[in-house]
């Protein structure tokens, strides 16, 4: 068991930090999971580089803060099917997740949070951005708060790519063989301000990715207001960006995050193994 003391560097104003001092291949103390439970929460995205981790200690790592989920429209590896993989081919214009959301927004119970591992990574692009829901929702005035309280927002599976997910998936070079033929649309209504349940802070649960309308109003009818919460929510103030090096491992939290994954890297490859946990019901 690793003993050196863990140090949490904030990257920027609204989330993410940097964690260093820790070998995650190996079971976490209670003090070490303490300190990193700790930095999740406070922190809403970690990082934490230079790691060596196989599927199986990836599941191992992910074990300790949830249950790992079998992702419905990507097919896992094959001895460990709650890791998948992600991965942009040399041929790939297009990228997965490359829009802002929040990982399965569309489920009863959306991912707690993500882990993702990086394998192969571009010599310059290829970042992730981070948006905080929580200074998304703090900054917005109190008459907006009232008219969302009580909103509920329908999100769908379909509304990932426009034209749809399927045909977008079956057009990428390094995710057509992975996708899941005939995986049906899944479609949840959830609160767009939601409470996270361990922090209790409210944060906006809306993303141009994900959500189709609001509960009892028509697309158009919802269209404006959506849009403007899903550019508010990521405006450059609420985010950070963080780099990748083969080795770099994310978690974040999609209760109270969005990320976008930036494609700026083609003719390059990009590959990396993701776990998503399972969450509660927002509320
Ligand atoms: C995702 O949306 O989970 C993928 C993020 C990334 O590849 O950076």
């Amino acid at each position: 068991m690793a003993t050196q003391s863990i140090e949490v560097r904030p990257v920027a104003g609204a989330l993410g930090a940097e964690v260093s001092g820790i070998d995650v291949s190996q079971p976490l103390s209670a003090q070490q999971f303490a300190a990193l439970h700790g930095a999740f929460l406070d922190h809403q995205v970690i990082c934490i580089r230079g790691q060596m981790l196989t599927p199986t200690q990836q599941i191992a790592f992910a074990r300790q803060f949830g249950e790992p989920d079998i992702y419905p429209f990507i097919k896992g590896l094959p001895e460990t099917p709650e890791v998948i993989e992600i991965l942009k081919t040399e041929k790939d214009t297009v990228n997965f997740g490359g829009g802002w959301h929040s990982d399965t927004s569309y489920l009863e119970r959306p991912a707690l949070g993500s882990m993702l591992y990086a394998l192969e990574t571009p010599t310059a692009g290829g970042d992730t951005m981070f948006a905080s829901m929580y200074s998304a929702y703090d900054a917005l005035s109190d008459g907006m708060k009232r008219m969302l309280s009580g909103l509920i927002g329908v999100n769908s599976s379909a509304q990932g790519y426009r034209g749809g997910r399927a045909k977008k998936m079956k057009e990428l070079d390094g995710m057509k063989d992975k996708y899941i033929e005939n995986s049906e649309v899944s479609v949840a209504e959830h609160p767009i301000v939601r409470a996270h349940p361990q922090t209790g802070r409210k944060g906006l649960y809306v993303s141009r990715g994900h959500t189709e309308r609001f509960k009892g109003m028509t697309a158009a009818e919802s269209k404006p207001l959506i849009d403007f919460l899903a550019d508010h929510a990521v405006r450059p103030e609420f985010t950070c960006r963080m780099r990748w090096d083969p080795g770099t491992l994310i978690f974040w939290d999609n209760r109270c995050t969005q990320h976008f994954a930036v494609n700026d890297y083609h003719g390059e490859r990009r590959r990396m193994h993701r776990i998503t946990l399972v969450g509660d019901r927002p509320v």
